[in-house]
């Protein structure tokens, strides 16, 4: 499915101006890397100073993937015949003219909105409306990250986000790991809306972190209750900020690339404050264990993106966030 369809483009052109994350800054390196977002085949590079540039994946030539050239010094080059592009998209050489530098105004490839920040490549691929979320933790001494995933679904990017938010089905589908079946009334959130940002908090007793995944501060505390605190920047990127009453703090980035209409990919990056010579890989199975948990759940979700109007589903008071994220959205033009 397209997310291109005649009913969906102006959502469509509100959501090339948002900047959405499209790789780990890790996974980017010597060679050029394809992505895709919002159906728009991309190319990611780093230039010689390790900058990052997105382009639209095609050479104006002949229409050959960028992404299978290479980088020379602070320039890609088309696999085909050899063009050479630099960072603004401008080609600079073109091989087989006898002066390979008087290239044509026309020749350039597409380039878009593209920084680096919090350990992933964020593009916008117009203008972008809002900046980036600023999460000062990340810049924090003291602190490290674990990146998991990432989590390539079956479903738009607005089902993985809404199911981020989702504190109803912690009982029914992470039972023992983030719930307790035999308590699963939901105390609706109250939030609140401030344009493009939601805000909300509660507190919720928890059950201990195992033994196969000692993650959580909890161990050695009876009666663990964990506050946990949201925001959530549309359209697909949440902030969340754990604590349980001590010095130990946990920092969640979420962030969803919407690749099509039916096809995301999920970031997930954890920040933390304790545990800082656990091995990645412990808080990597836990989350990879939660995420195909719900990934099963999501994916057979109809339609395959959240129905943006409130009539459409049934929302009860402590789906609060839920109807809040649809109403914020529809009255940014995202929905
Ligand atoms: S197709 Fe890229 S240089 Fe010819
Ligand atoms: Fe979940």
């Amino acid at each position: 499915m397209s997310i291109a369809e005649p009913t969906t483009a102006s959502r469509l052109t509100a959501l090339r101006g948002c900047w959405h994350p499209v790789a780990y800054s890790r996974d980017v390196g010597d060679q050029p890397r394809a992505s895709t977002l919002l159906d728009v085949p991309l190319v990611l590079w780093r230039d010689a100073q390790g900058t990052p540039h997105a382009f639209h994946d095609l050479c104006i030539h002949r229409g050959t993937a960028l992404s299978l050239g290479m980088v020379q010094g602070n320039e890609l080059i088309c696999a085909y015949h050899g063009w050479r592009y630099r960072g603004d998209g401008r080609c600079t050489a073109i091989p087989q003219l006898p002066d390979p530098t008087r290239v044509p105004a026309k020749a350039r490839a597409t380039a878009y909105h593209c920084v680096e920040r919090y350990e992933l490549i964020w593009v916008a691929l117009a203008e972008p409306r809002w900046p980036l979320p600023t999460v000062p933790e990340f810049t924090a001494p003291g602190w490290k990250t674990v990146l998991t995933g990432p989590f390539a679904w079956r479903c738009e990017a607005s089902r993985q986000i809404e199911n981020f938010t989702d504190l109803a089905h912690f009982p029914w589908v992470h039972p023992g790991l983030l719930g307790d079946p035999s308590r699963p009334v939901v105390v609706p959130p109250t939030v609140h809306t401030d344009g493009h940002v939601l805000r909300y908090e509660f507190l919720r007793p928890e059950a201990r972190s195992t033994e196969k995944y000692p993650l959580f501060p909890n161990w050695d505390r009876r009666d663990s209750v964990r506050r946990t605190r949201y925001e959530l920047y549309l359209p697909y990127t949440i902030v969340v900020r754990m604590d349980w009453g001590g010095a130990e703090q946990l920092v969640y980035l979420f962030a969803s690339q919407p690749v099509s209409a039916d096809r995301c990919v999920g970031y997930c990056l954890i920040r933390q404050n304790y545990n800082l010579d656990q091995p990645d890989t412990v808080f990597q199975a836990f989350e990879d264990e939660i995420f195909e948990q719900d990934r099963r759940v999501v994916e057979s979700q109809r339609p395959e993106q959240v129905p943006f109007d409130l009539h459409e589903e049934l929302h009860l008071k402590f789906d609060a966030v839920a109807v809040a994220y649809r109403r914020a959205m529809r009255a940014v033009g995202l929905g």
